[in-house]
């Protein structure tokens, strides 16, 4: 149980400190994921051109720091109670991509997923059409643009309507989509119910959007939850809120948001003042 170390982190704000520094392409997109859930989680990452897709653990309160190749498009989710091998051939309970721990396509739903699309301006959201199975939250650091956050401020395993809920020994592990339970062009936004004047909020989406009220909580949902932002590097929350200050990793500075408050970049010599706030972390760079 890595609980003490989860209650210091949120009692101190959220701190992530990179405890190396390898050169890093001034233009590369940074994510940082990080872990806030008790349990540990396996974040997913799609292929896309230039990207073959990856998947790994992450322990509760660490953070990794992924880059992705210029014009990757793709999802950013996490994987519950996997079970690998020293092969990295396993299974999860819930957004499993198949029997490896990287994944190359989507996992399977129900998963909260994290949408991006790098270009110029760069595309994100939080989307719950495939179901919830933990709150993400997608921060952007040092933007321009709209560049809100999105995501979750609660976890919809806690009120997801019985008929939706995903179970495991009676726990719910997840919540699915309207859509995905009854499979009716209404809720799955098909046929007469195509277009985004017919489909409407249904009193499931409503309770989806309750908790992650900047997400997409249905196909046609208002896309106001689509956000637009230029020249930032991003930050993937897993089981925070949208409040949580949140840093990243970007030009050999750790930048750091603060609700309500201006950008603060930190200067590489405080990370030394900062590692007794850190738990773990982990850096991973990919081509
Ligand atoms: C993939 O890489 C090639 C060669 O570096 C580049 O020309 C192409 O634009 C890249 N594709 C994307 C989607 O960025
Ligand atoms: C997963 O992908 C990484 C590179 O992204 C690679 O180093 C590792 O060997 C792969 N693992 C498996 C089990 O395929
Ligand atoms: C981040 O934003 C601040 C304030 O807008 C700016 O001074 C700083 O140069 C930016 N840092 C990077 C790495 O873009
Ligand atoms: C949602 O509406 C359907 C049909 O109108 C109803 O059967 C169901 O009980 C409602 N569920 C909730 C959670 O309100
Ligand atoms: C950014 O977009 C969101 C959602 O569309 C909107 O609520 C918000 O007011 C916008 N913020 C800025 C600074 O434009
Ligand atoms: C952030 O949001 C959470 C959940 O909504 C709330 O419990 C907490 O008090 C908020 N923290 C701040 C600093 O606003």
């Amino acid at each position: 149980m890595a609980s003490p170390h989860i209650a210091l982190l949120k009692l101190t704000s959220i701190f992530i400190v990179i405890a190396s520094a390898p050169e890093l392409c001034g233009s590369s997109k940074t994510f940082t994921l990080v872990n806030y859930c008790k349990e540990t989680i396996w974040p997913g990452i799609t292929r896309s051109d230039n990207h073959s897709g990856d998947g790994f653990a992450l322990k509760s309160g660490q953070s990794t720091v992924y880059t992705a190749p210029d014009g990757w498009s793709g999802r950013i989710w996490a994987r519950t109670g996997c079970n690998f091998d020293n092969n990295g051939n396993g299974k999860c309970q819930t957004g499993g991509c198949g029997t490896s721990i990287n994944c190359t396509v989507p996992g399977s739903p129900p998963a909260t997923s994290a949408d991006f699309t790098l270009g110029e301006p760069d595309f994100y959201d939080v989307s719950l059409v495939d179901g919830f199975n933990l709150p993400i939250v997608v921060k952007a650091i040092n933007g321009t643009g709209n560049c809100s956050t999105v995501g979750c401020d609660g976890d919809l395993r806690q009120n997801c309507p019985s008929e939706l809920a995903s179970k495991d020994n009676d726990k719910v592990i997840a919540c699915r989509s309207a859509c995905d339970v009854f499979n009716t062009d209404e809720y799955c936004c098909r046929g007469t119910y195509g277009n985004p004047a017919t489909c409407l909020a249904s009193n499931y989406s409503k309770i989806f959007k309750q908790v992650c009220p900047a997400a997409y909580s249905f196909a046609l949902d208002d896309p106001t939850s689509l956000i637009t932002c230029s020249k930032a590097n991003f930050v993937v929350i897993f089981c925070g809120s949208r409040n949580q200050t949140a840093c990243s990793y970007q030009d050999k500075q750790v930048v750091c948001n603060r609700p309500n408050k201006a950008y603060k970049a930190i200067p590489q010599s405080w990370w030394v003042l900062m590692l007794p706030l850190t738990y773990v972390f982990n850096l991973r760079i990919t081509p």
